[in-house]
């Protein structure tokens, strides 16, 4: 694993000797650049290249990413007077695309060191790559949807935070639903690679003591970080992003006709987790954490620093300063409530539990039937929304037996939920 990774570091090297930087995607200028790593893209491990476009929704993080960074510009006192610009890049779902894409904010390879900190990547394998590479740098990176306990451990990745819980807590969430309804028999569904397996092995280990009986069946749960509605976002995707100068519309243009032509054609439906309220709160991060660090390095500083661009230059000296500024930043999202960092850069343990549910006639979808918090005083197991399928009596075989575990059981399932 480490020599491969190290021939990717010396490939790309080699390619940035050879002038093969990444192509700047969508951007805007400011004293100050927030970069940005969304997937528009899925990748092609055959031809090693980007390849079939993913969702609308996809075009809607980028655009919450520049309506965010847009809206705090026009507020010109809030920083008094310095601006933020945006580089965002597609990473097509990759890893090796992402590392390739970070390599534009290495900052001896820019003609300015400007970057502030970067919003991204998605997938946890694309943090992983962006952050070892960023981190040496001091760079800073917020996720707004990576969600692997390996991004928790702040000895190896000090400069990755993200609005997300780890999984890690969706166990804890999985075992009290469990014990909260006195379910005794589950299925445990997970999938046969790192992060499947962990959580199997969290899940017996906290079940080892309790009466609950485990057995594999078909899902009907599922656990999803909270994120909440971004406010005002779909009106201004409609008029303002469709006709932006974001390169990838036209890739997406089906789903943008369609989207011109009606309102609800475009805005996600309502019961699907919306991230973008998550990347505009890790720019939000960005913006107070910028503000403490304008207030200790220029405004107090002794004497004062009074022009914007010794400032600009102080912060981006400070890059390992910036990065407690980050970790004390306490915030009230209007769309996701209080935002906080634990000591590694964790977001508060707050979920959604979905149940997979008849709707129409065969027709089924995830539907919201309660919601979990770490913090016990804001727990709410609240599953009056859940369908009971009583006529389901589909049971399955014990596979992890304890003596008060019968053979044959009606089943109730839940799952960690996995994301895109
Ligand atoms: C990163 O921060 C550390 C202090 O925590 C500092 O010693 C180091 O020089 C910084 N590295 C860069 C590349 O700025
Ligand atoms: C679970 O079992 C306990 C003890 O048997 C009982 O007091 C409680 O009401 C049960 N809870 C539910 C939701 O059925
Ligand atoms: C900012 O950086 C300078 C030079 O590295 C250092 O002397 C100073 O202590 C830093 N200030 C803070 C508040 O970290
Ligand atoms: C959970 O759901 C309840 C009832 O729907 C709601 O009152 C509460 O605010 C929610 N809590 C969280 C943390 O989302």
């Amino acid at each position: 694993m480490a020599g491969k990774q190290l021939t990717l570091f010396y490939l790309l090297l080699t390619n940035v000797a050879e002038g093969v930087l990444p192509r700047i995607q969508y951007q805007m200028s400011g004293d100050l650049i927030i970069g940005g790593l969304i997937p528009l893209h899925n990748y092609d491990d055959i031809s090693e290249r980007c390849a079939s476009r993913r969702d609308i929704g996809s075009l809607r993080l980028v655009e919450a990413l520049v309506y965010s960074i847009t809206t705090v510009n026009q507020d010109t006192e809030r920083l008094n007077g310095i601006t933020l610009g945006y580089e965002i890049y597609d990473t097509c779902s990759s890893g090796s695309e992402t590392l390739k894409n970070s390599l534009a904010f290495v900052p001896s390879l820019r003609d300015k060191d400007n970057v502030l900190g970067v919003v991204g990547p998605q997938r946890s394998s694309s943090s992983i790559q962006a952050t070892k590479l960023l981190g040496l740098y001091n760079i800073s990176i917020i996720s707004y949807l990576s969600t692997s306990d390996e991004l928790s451990n702040s000895v190896r990745y000090p400069y990755f935070y993200r609005m997300v819980p780890p999984d890690i807590f969706q166990i804890n969430v999985i075992v009290d639903l469990l014990t909260s309804y006195n379910w005794t028999y589950v299925g445990f569904i997970y999938s046969d690679d790192s992060y499947g397996n962990n959580a199997k092995l969290e899940f017996f280990q906290q079940v080892e003591e309790s009466r609950i009986c485990t057995a594999y069946d078909h899902r009907a749960f599922t656990i999803v970080p909270k994120a909440g509605h971004l406010a005002n976002f779909d009106e201004y995707f409609r008029t303002n992003s469709l006709n932006s100068n974001n390169p990838w519309l036209k890739d997406f243009q089906e789903e943008v006709d369609d989207c011109r032509g009606s309102a609800s054609n475009c805005a996600t439906d309502g019961e699907r987790p919306q991230f973008e309220s998550k990347v505009a709160d890790a720019v939000e991060v960005f913006v107070v954490a910028l503000i403490e660090q304008k207030r200790l390095l220029c405004d107090e500083a002794e004497p004062p620093v009074s022009s914007k661009s010794d400032c600009v230059a102080k912060i981006i000296e400070n890059r390992s300063s910036f990065r407690n500024s980050i970790l004390e930043v306490s915030f009230l999202s209007p769309s996701n409530g209080r935002v906080e960092f634990n000591s590694k850069g964790d977001a508060a343990g707050r979920y959604d539990i979905r149940q997979f549910q008849t709707q129409k006639e065969n027709q089924f979808e995830f539907i919201v039937v309660g919601n979990w918090s770490e913090i016990a005083a804001d727990r709410h197991l609240s599953i009056d929304r859940v369908k009971w399928y009583l006529d389901d009596t589909t049971g399955g075989n014990t596979v992890y037996r304890k003596p008060w575990c019968r053979s044959r059981f009606v089943v109730n399932h839940v799952i960690p939920g996995r994301l895109p």
